[in-house]
């Protein structure tokens, strides 16, 4: 597995070359007082290597609990793993990826910012220690240091714990076998040691997308301590020293890190039972050592320490073209770090304003400062194929589930949010646009980048996939009948709806045109620096014209598609004549996955002529959303269009789902001599058009119904947060009860949301009464959702899925942030209308 010696010398001579060429371009750089300006004046281009630069690095491994990897398919892929060290057993819990089942008493980032670093918290129940991981970049954004800290749990201060580093490069090139010096390398610096290293371990290594860089890893300060128990079995096992294993593993491998080492620790123990005959006495801090049998050397590496009590050490990327001063040493990590939470601090601060009564203790903003930062510590970057069944076509009858064979289609990028690192990490289209939601105000530029990726991914044909199982590390997370996607099955748009509530703002705020700063005198002369980042794209509306031009093409397509799959049935169920008007695909008789809420009771027996409110108040977003984009672009034709289809759309809210009877809004389907007839099942289905703000103003009467149904506690109100499905209808809380009564946050944010809108646009056509309910409403409605959800975080360590209706207790998947993030815009609202 040794690379020949030709090859080597080949590196080698790659390596001075590359050398040189970025020591020129350093010169030049270092020369030139702004950097941007040497590059291109050219405005649009400052912007993308500025926002390109800052979100290079980050923890965009967000499956594990940390791991590292740059905005670029495949490169230089790091994490951690440990495991405690003072039985046999643990080593069953080495840890490497987020599990739901893991016994952690919190595990979140607590401080973070993609653009500067932060600090993320993880309590380790079973391994008795808390782990404080900082992580901090270089001012240019392609270097960066990592603190890894351990603190003993009460009574365990003398626990044992081995921390494992490990970085490797995947290379550009598809073809493993091809590889050549040009696909660059890593390799050890230190001189080779079987018995380990006292003291710092270096690597470096080349690609062509990074250039030059090195990866070193100190042993941390003198108070750190190793075990020192006994006599060393074996000289290749002192826990005393650094241990590195090395291999060459093919490209998209290096996520199976964690197996990697297991199998190589094996192959060792192996060894050693039979050199050994009296191994049982081997402590487990020696036993568990990883060994170098082989000499291999390869683009994997890992770096095995030991550890006794509190300890710490640091990890620091240096990348060649960072200056000198910017650089991240073990001298200067301390100062970097603090400066960096204090920079989120400050942001967070910026950005946020609790309002009454969550101003009043630190408790909720930390927990505000958590729900940010763990949403934002989910940011994930995944390249690969994915798998897609363009073959089977639904029977429009049969409301059966589907054995789909999907093929590989690819490779894609995405870079996205997740709804929940332990139990979802991965992109859902559904959840995309609530994720975005905190963020609008935040980072725009960074939610423009995001919304970018996902509608790069809008095929051909205008679909997109549901679910985003991109890779083979994504694919190893889901149960094989999951793992394909159909283009016959949509999912709520809410990246529109995200995009709306963006325009809306500038609109509102800025005024698209008046700009503070930068100013936008002359175009061409125009400076913009890092400091702008986060609201350059809305401050700028050329900036913005063009990013809109440049996915307007697609989401045409998306919005043309859409429409035409789920069109459904209206002059053959006379209808009238207007066919805005619409039924999920691949329903069947208990799940409607497509629409996101996947067992709400819908119409039974399902039939071909059902219509579904949720998904035309769906369409209404899209046609709306897609009138205000081609205003931006001045695209009267189109204007005109989506605003035909959306006042088409509100008609038929109306007239085919509002139920006189029921006083709500329902699906739309046929009875046994297929007359229309409603099948209201009370909701967040009935609110839709409320949820989307697709009532006209005026229609008191249906603002009306929409909050009398929103307050009764026989149906929707309960003192943790609306619930899911009434509690008068015959599916309450039945079947595995998803969302046949659990409080969901997005959708309660949703409410929260419209409740002050309508109440803005419609209070003084309201009695005193109704006004007065809209106000008792929205006040009472905000502190019980984030009183709940503070509750449950302080008592478990986390945020989740969802919340019991009867009891307010937590559901489903932890560390769900995710749409349940939202609670941080209610926590910002107003506390009264
Ligand atoms: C917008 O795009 C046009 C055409 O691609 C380009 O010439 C112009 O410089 C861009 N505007 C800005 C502000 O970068
Ligand atoms: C920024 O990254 C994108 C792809 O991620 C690339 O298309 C673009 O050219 C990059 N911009 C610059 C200035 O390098
Ligand atoms: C909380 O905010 C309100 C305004 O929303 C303000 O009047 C009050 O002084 C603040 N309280 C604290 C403790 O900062």
């Amino acid at each position: 597995m040794r690379l020949p010696i030709l090859a080597n010398a080949l590196i080698a001579l790659f390596a001075l070359s590359f050398c040189a060429a970025e020591q020129v371009k350093f010169d030049i750089l270092a020369d030139s007082e702004d950097t941007s300006q040497w590059f291109n004046s050219d405005l649009e281009h400052q912007y993308s290597h500025l926002s390109n630069d800052s979100l290079l690095w980050g923890p965009y491994r967000s499956a594990l609990y940390f791991g590292l990897r740059p905005r670029i398919p495949r490169s230089l892929l790091s994490g951690l793993m440990w495991f405690n060290m003072d039985n046999y057993d643990s080593i069953g819990k080495l840890r490497h990826f987020y599990e739901q089942g893991d016994n952690m008493k919190r595990a979140n980032w607590v401080s973070y910012d993609p653009r500067i670093g932060g600090r993320q918290i993880i309590d380790d129940v079973d391994s008795h220690i808390k782990i404080i991981i900082d992580f901090v970049k270089s001012e240019d954004g392609k270097s960066w240091g990592v603190k890894v800290k351990a603190v003993p749990h009460k009574g365990f201060e003398n626990v044992k714990t081995s921390f494992i580093w490990y970085s490797g490069l995947e290379s550009k090139k598809d073809n493993d076998e091809d590889r050549d010096s040009s696909s660059g390398y890593l390799k050890l610096e230190n001189q080779k040691n079987v018995l380990g290293y006292k003291g710092n371990v270096k690597l470096s290594g080349v690609s062509e997308e990074l250039g030059l860089f090195e990866i070193e890893i100190n042993d941390g300060p003198k108070t750190n301590k190793h075990p020192s128990s006994g006599k060393i079995m074996d000289p290749d096992l002192d826990p005393s020293r650094a241990h590195h294993y090395s291999l060459r593993v093919p490209n998209d491998n290096v996520w199976k890190a964690r197996d990697i080492f297991i199998t190589m620790l094996q192959e060792s123990i192996k060894d050693l039972v039979e050199k050994y005959p009296q191994f049982s006495e081997f402590p487990p801090e020696q036993a568990f050592i990883i060994r170098d049998l082989h000499n291999f050397e390869g683009n994997l590496h890992f770096i095995q320490k030991v550890y006794e009590g509190a300890c710490e050490f640091d990890v620091v990327y240096t990348n060649a073209i960072t200056t000198s001063n910017d650089k991240i040493t073990f001298d200067n990590i301390n100062v970097k770090i603090k400066r960096a939470l204090d920079g989120v601090n400050e942001k967070f601060e910026q950005k946020f304003s609790l309002n009454k009564p969550f101003n009043k203790s630190k408790k909720f903003k930390a927990f505000g400062k958590e729900l940010l930062s763990g949403l934002l510590g989910g940011i994930s970057y995944v390249y690969g194929d994915h798998l897609v069944d363009r073959e089977t076509v639904f029977d429009e009858d049969s409301f059966e589930s589907y054995e789909l064979v999907g093929s590989f289609e690819g490779p894609h990028e995405l870079f996205t949010l997740v709804p929940s690192r332990p139990f979802f990490p991965r992109g859902f289209l559904w959840d995309e646009g609530f994720h975005l939601l905190p963020l609008l105000k935040y980072d725009s530029d960074l939610v423009l980048e995001i919304m970018k990726s996902w509608f790069n991914l809008i095929d051909d044909g205008g679909w997109i996939a549901r679910e985003q199982i991109i890779g083979p590390e994504s694919r190893s997370r889901v149960p094989k009948q999951f793992q394909v996607q159909s283009p016959e099955i949509v999912n709520p748009p809410t990246l529109m709806l995200a995009f709306t509530f963006l325009l809306e703002n500038v609109k509102g705020e800025n005024d698209l045109g008046s700009i503070d700063e930068p100013n936008t005198v002359d175009g061409d002369e125009q400076v913009i620096d890092k400091s702008h980042l986060g609201q350059i794209l809305l401050n700028n509306p050329e900036l913005l014209t063009n990013y809109t031009k440049e996915i307007y093409p697609k989401l045409k397509l998306y919005y043309e598609s859409f429409r035409r799959t789920q069109q459904g049935y209206v002059e053959e169920f006379d209808r009238g004549t207007n066919r805005e008007a619409y039924r999920w695909r691949g329903r069947t008789v208990s799940h409607c996955l497509a629409s996101g809420i996947d067992d709400y009771p819908r119409p039974l027996p399902a039939d071909v002529a059902e219509l579904n409110v949720d998904l035309l108040s769906w369409v209404g977003v899209m046609s709306r959303s897609m009138k205000m984009i081609a205003s931006l672009l001045k695209l009267e034709s189109d204007v005109s269009e989506f605003g035909k289809h959306e006042k088409d759309i509100i008609e038929n809210l109306e007239r085919l789902h509002w139920s006189d009877k029921d006083q709500v809004y329902c699906d739309l389907s046929v009875n046994e001599d297929d007359e229309n007839s409603h099948e209201c099942h009370k909701g967040y289905i009935s609110l839709f058009p409320f949820l989307t703000k697709l009532i006209p103003e005026d229609k008191i009467h249906k603002l009306e119904a929409m909050i009398n149904l929103i307050a009764d506690p026989e149906e929707l109100w309960s003192d943790f947060g609306i619930r899911s499905l009434s509690k008068s209808d015959e599916y309450y809380r039945t079947g595995e009860n998803y969302w046949k009564s659990p409080i969901w946050i997005n959708i309660n944010y949703l409410i929260i949301d419209s409740i002050q809108h309508y109440y803005g646009t419609s209070h003084t056509h309201m009695s005193e009464e109704l006004k007065e309910k809209f106000k008792t409403v929205y006040k009472n409605l905000r502190v019980n959702i984030i009183n709940n959800v503070v509750d449950k975080w302080e008592s478990t360590g986390y945020v989740w899925e969802q919340y019991d209706d009867a009891t307010g207790k937590e559901k489903g998947a932890k560390n769900f942030l995710g749409w349940s993030s939202a609670v941080l815009l209610m926590m910002n609202m107003p506390e009264e209308l």
